[in-house]
């Protein structure tokens, strides 16, 4: 999956984030986007879920980029990235700083209809950003769902929280039958970001 890429992307305006932050408070989560580190950390751990033949990584809330630019500089290929953000001013910003990226501007809470109309038949890997406490059960379970069967039996979903606990309530991680797994946090964030990976209970 990974290869060098010299790709120098523009920098992401700050205030960018603060003003969706502004427009949709609980969606965004918070006025500042993901530090560097937390953007490496959650890159790397996404890369490191990827099967290793290829496929397409799809990034859910991609905002105004930081993990993007991670991933790209870790060496994920421009065309094996999908990222799906709900924010117009933010899917402007995301195509300005990564030409070439495919930006589905949706909502990544209806994924398989989302990646339909983009044209996105799999993916090897799917990084959420979405805030899955917030979100109601049925929605965000209808999120995994689709991102399961959007990927191989081994595929992984990569989870990022503010929060102290599992980003996704146990009860939906048994109803799906899923693995958690605790990744590590970053305290060089604001807040600390905690990374979680979810992926099919062998049988
Ligand atoms: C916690 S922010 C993360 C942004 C960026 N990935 C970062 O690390 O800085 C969550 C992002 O998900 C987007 N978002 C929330 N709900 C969404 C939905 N249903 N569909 C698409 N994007 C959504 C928000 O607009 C916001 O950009």
């Amino acid at each position: 999956m990974r290869s060098a890429t010299s790709r120098n992307p523009i920098a992401a305006d700050p205030l960018a984030f603060a003003r969706g932050w502004l427009r949709s408070p609980r969606s965004v989560g918070g006025p500042f986007a993901s530090t560097v580190w937390t953007a490496a950390r959650i890159a790397e751990t996404t890369l490191d879920a990827a099967c290793g033949n290829g496929g397409t990584v799809v990034e859910l809330g991609a905002g105004t980029g930081p993990i993007t630019e991670a991933l790209l500089r870790l060496g994920c290929p421009l065309d094996r990235l999908v990222v799906i953000e709900r924010d117009a001013e933010m899917c402007a910003l995301l195509e300005e700083r990564f030409a070439g990226l495919r930006v589905l501007q949706g909502d990544a809470l209806r994924l398989r209809e989302t990646l339909a109309q983009g044209r996105v038949k799999s993916a090897c890997v799917v990084l959420s950003g979405l805030p899955m406490r917030v979100i109601p059960a049925d929605q965000a379970t209808a999120c995994y769902r689709d991102a399961l069967a959007a990927m191989p039996p081994d595929g992984s979903i990569i989870q990022y929280t503010y929060g102290l606990r599992s980003p996704l309530d146990p009860a939906i991680v048994a109803a799906l039958d899923l693995d958690a797994a605790f990744v590590g946090r970053e305290w060089r964030n604001l807040p600390p970001m905690a990374v979680w990976r979810y992926r099919k209970r062998a049988t």
